[in-house]
């Protein structure tokens, strides 16, 4: 299983005190070296979210990050020809399409594909074209497999946020959505990966879902570095990740 680091918050940081003074020599910390750092610890691939609304990576970063980090770069973007503009100039490895809101204080829920299905098949086919690979974020939900077969795009990332804040018999039926989207998706022939809201203590929790290819990770890496250091909660996270059984 794999591990996508995703350092969004670094750059939150950063912004809260050097939002206004984006050229400062003072500005700290660095995303583009929480990414080194996070391949130091083992890291598969690098997430970044440019939002609508730059409250944490600039698009500077992102450019910087791609000619800089040799891992594989995520995009995770909102479906707009904004995004898709820039993630053709970026050009990543991977994007994964998100619903954004400007309200919202993290991504919420899933994409509704099944809703949105010609945009969101357009966007696919725009950066497949340029050789990228896309990603959905959707709700572990049967007709949004469905509808993201029917983009085209070759992974889905199921949306873990309810699973990470459920208790009891709420988190056993979480539990059962996942296991089924993941069950769908991969008869589909879609890769599967998950992502929000895990963290070091829910991951085992996870271990009974099949087929999860990679995992998405950022906040509880990013707390944790705090305490022991960017790559050591990056290592950490990964040794835990190696008990996922395998297929
Ligand atoms: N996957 C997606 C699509 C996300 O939007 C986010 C949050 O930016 C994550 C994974 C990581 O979530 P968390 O920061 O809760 O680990």
């Amino acid at each position: 299983m794999l591990l996508g680091v995703n350092i969004d918050h670094v750059a939150t940081l950063r912004q809260a005190r050097y939002a206004l003074l984006p050229d400062s020599p003072n500005a700290e910390p660095s995303p583009m070296q929480a990414a080194l750092d996070a391949m130091s610890g083992g890291a598969d691939s690098i997430t970044i979210h440019v939002r609508g609304d730059r409250r944490h990576m600039q698009d500077r970063d992102a450019f910087e990050i791609r000619k800089g980090c040799p891992l594989p770069l995520n995009l995770e973007m909102g479906v707009t020809a904004e995004m898709t503009e820039l993630a053709l100039a970026i050009g990543p490895e991977f994007a994964c399409l998100v619903p954004e809101t400007r309200e919202e204080v993290t991504t919420e829920g899933g994409l509704d594909v099944a809703g949105r299905l010609t945009e969101v098949a357009d966007c696919v086919k725009a950066l497949q074209a340029r050789d990228i690979r896309v990603s959905l974020f959707i709700d572990p939900d049967l007709h949004q497999i469905e509808a993201a077969q029917a983009t085209g795009a070759e992974m889905v990332e199921l949306h873990t946020g309810c699973f990470a804040n459920a208790t009891g018999d709420g988190l056993e039926a979480e539990l059962s959505r996942l296991i089924e989207a993941a069950k769908a998706g991969h008869a589909a022939g879609i890769q599967v990966n998950a992502g929000h809201g895990i963290n070091y203590d829910n991951l085992s929790r996870l271990f009974v879902v099949p087929h999860l290819a990679e995992l998405n990770i950022g906040h509880s890496i990013v707390s944790r570095a705090m305490r022991v250091g960017f790559t050591a909660a990056v290592k950490e996270m990964k040794d835990l990740m190696a008990a996922y059984p395998s297929e």
